[in-house]
């Protein structure tokens, strides 16, 4: 692929996260903004669909303003507009959409539809700023591990935009699956964090949880294991029995994590990649980032903990990529809220 000199504004909405950011080359963060909605929705135990549209509307030209400003640009400087067409929610990327296309029209910028998990994937080539010395970017052919809130999916990255699915969750999404069992530990939204916290104290032997391998495959399944400790938490409960919640916490949490490197070591070595990517919400976790990254013999990239969940850097640097190809979407680009990634 033929780089080219760009900056583009990434616009991202996909879900509870109000997200703008310029990048320049694709890699270079000049500014990367999040306004988070968690607060709107933990008391609901998750996003309300209708209250994330909303509050996209209230906040994306805020946010939109920020990122400019904190780049020390202006519109006139920005060279394409890349925004989230999908996956996500309707009403949330629609926002996203729309204000991207109305700055696109305005000022004659090509319109980018970019996919989230794209965006997941690109988070690994991003860098600040006032990086002296910018890492390499991750080597082709990869192997990528996307877990978030929607999605768990093993995918072969062959070279820039090239992705062959190879498995994905036949269920619960890991990030979902963390959700609910902290849910069930009577813990906030969202569960991944407050997971990891609890299990900090707690011992991962505690409880062998039943790890589902899914042999032969590379798909994944959660939902045997989000059984287990429900029917743990019933049975602990049914004896009025406080909930030993750190342990429960640790038990889950390792499953989940050596189930995910299990199956992500036996793909890369079956298909000989360069390297590992790990991405999307669930790759914050420090249980996932210390396997990952000290129990494998492959270079593993797993982008900085701000750019693991929802951000716009990673859109605009993934858009940056279809820019250089040329790739330019119409301005009745529609949203495409069950977009596969391949
Ligand atoms: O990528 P993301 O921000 O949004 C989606 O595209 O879904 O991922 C959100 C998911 C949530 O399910 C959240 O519980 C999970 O990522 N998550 C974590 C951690 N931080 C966020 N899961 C485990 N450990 C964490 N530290
Ligand atoms: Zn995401």
């Amino acid at each position: 692929m033929k780089l080219k000199s760009a900056r583009l504004l990434g616009i991202e909405t996909s879900c509870d996260e109000t997200a703008a950011a310029v990048v320049e080359n694709g890699r270079e963060i000049l500014s990367n903004v999040v306004a988070t909605q968690i607060d709107l929705h933990t008391k609901y135990g998750g996003v309300f669909p209708e209250v994330a549209s909303r509050q996209h509307i209230r906040t994306i030209y805020p946010v939109i303003d920020e990122a400019l400003q904190k780049a020390n640009l202006g519109l006139a400087d920005i060279d394409a507009i890349a925004v989230t067409r999908g996956p996500g929610l309707a009403g949330s990327l629609v926002v996203g959409m729309n204000a991207a296309k109305g700055l696109a029209l305005g000022r004659q910028l090509p319109l980018i539809g970019v996919n989230h998990l794209e965006g997941h994937i690109y988070s690994a080539w991003l860098y600040p700023a006032d990086t002296p010395k910018p890492p390499p970017p991750p080597e082709f052919p990869q192997l990528a591990l996307l877990v978030s809130g929607g999605h768990s999916e093993l995918n072969l990255v062959q070279d820039h935009l090239q992705y062959q699915r190879l498995g994905g969750t036949l269920d619960d999404a890991a990030g979902e699956a963390f959700d609910k069992v902290a849910r069930m530990l009577r813990l906030p939204y969202p569960g991944g964090p407050a997971i990891q916290k609890a299990a900090r104290e707690g011992n991962p032997q505690a409880f062998p949880f039943p790890r589902s391998r899914l042999e032969n495959t590379w798909n994944f399944s959660f939902s045997g294991l989000k059984t287990a400790v429900l029917r743990e938490v019933r049975a602990l409960e049914e004896e009025n029995r406080s909930l030993p919640v750190p342990n429960l916490a640790a038990s889950f949490q390792e499953a989940v994590v050596s189930v995910l490197f299990e199956k992500t070591m036996k793909a890369a070595r079956d298909y000989a990649v360069k390297s590992i990517l790990v991405a999307g919400g669930v790759s914050a976790n420090e249980a996932l980032r210390k396997t990952f990254t000290s129990q494998t013999e492959f270079p593993v990239h797993i982008p900085p903990l701000s750019l693991c969940t929802d951000n716009a850097a990673m859109i605009a640097s993934a858009g940056y990529y279809h820019f250089c190809l040329g790739h330019v979407d119409p301005l009745d680009l529609d949203v495409l809220p069950n977009w596969p990634l391949s």
